[in-house]
């Protein structure tokens, strides 16, 4: 299992990288607009900032909509740095620009996917990546663990190559319930990971520790 932040903030992901089990970063539209990014040169030299940090993959995502501009803005996103994945929402024009990448060699994150047939056609298409956003079904009272293992599933049967990543994770029993789903990655807000550490036998087992220690060293 893969680990990714899901945030634009650089001191979450240089706090998440510094504990050594971080793979990559995944951003959108709004999370770069929480950070107060705006205009396309600064969300340039931000991507290019957070693959300084991290080195793994990071999913910059495309604001157009139309071919022609999923293809200019992901071509530009794609030459910023080696590391970036482009990220494209599961729409027609995005398919087929998703197809377009494949062909050329520049890695994608097909976005935005809600049903096992969007991301048949992401992988059909070639996409590296496929985001099942999974809290937003559960928003809903719909199933989004059941999603990821009806990708892990489809995804196994028919042979395809694209790595279902986990998105929308809102808390750490999600990204447990993703381990046991088989998503190749999970896209996490920090507390999410840094809830992996939490147990109260560890914290009570190492104060024992240290008190019987104490009671001999001192
Ligand atoms: O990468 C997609 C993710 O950021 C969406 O999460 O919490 O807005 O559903 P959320």
């Amino acid at each position: 299992m893969k680990f990714f932040i899901d945030t634009a903030n650089l001191d979450q992901i240089r706090e998440a990288n510094d504990l050594g089990v971080l793979d990559g970063v995944t951003t959108n539209p709004s999370l770069m607009a929480k950070e107060g990014i705006r205009g396309d040169e600064n969300c340039k030299k931000h991507y290019v900032e957070i693959c300084n940090i991290v080195d793994g993959d990071v999913s910059a995502e495309v604001i157009a909509t139309d071919y022609e501009g999923i293809i200019k803005e992901g071509e530009e996103l794609a030459a910023l740095h080696p590391n970036i994945v482009v990220k494209v929402p599961c729409i027609a024009d995005g398919i087929k620009a998703i197809k377009y990448f494949s062909k050329k060699g520049i890695r994608t994150n097909c976005t935005l996917v809600f049903s096992p047939g969007q991301a048949l056609l992401a992988a059909k298409a070639g996409a590296t990546y496929v985001s099942p956003f999974v809290g937003r079904l559960d928003d809903i009272c719909s199933d989004g663990i059941e999603l990821i293992e009806k990708i892990v599933d489809m995804y196994g049967y028919y042979g395809f190559n694209t790595q279902v990543l986990a998105a929308s994770i809102r808390h750490t029993q999600h990204i447990i319930q993703c381990i046991e789903a088989g998503a190749d990655v999970a896209t996490c807000p920090l507390a999410a990971i840094k809830g992996l550490l939490k147990h109260p036998l560890t914290d009570s087992g190492l104060a024992a520790f240290l008190a019987d220690h104490k009671k001999v060293n001192s």
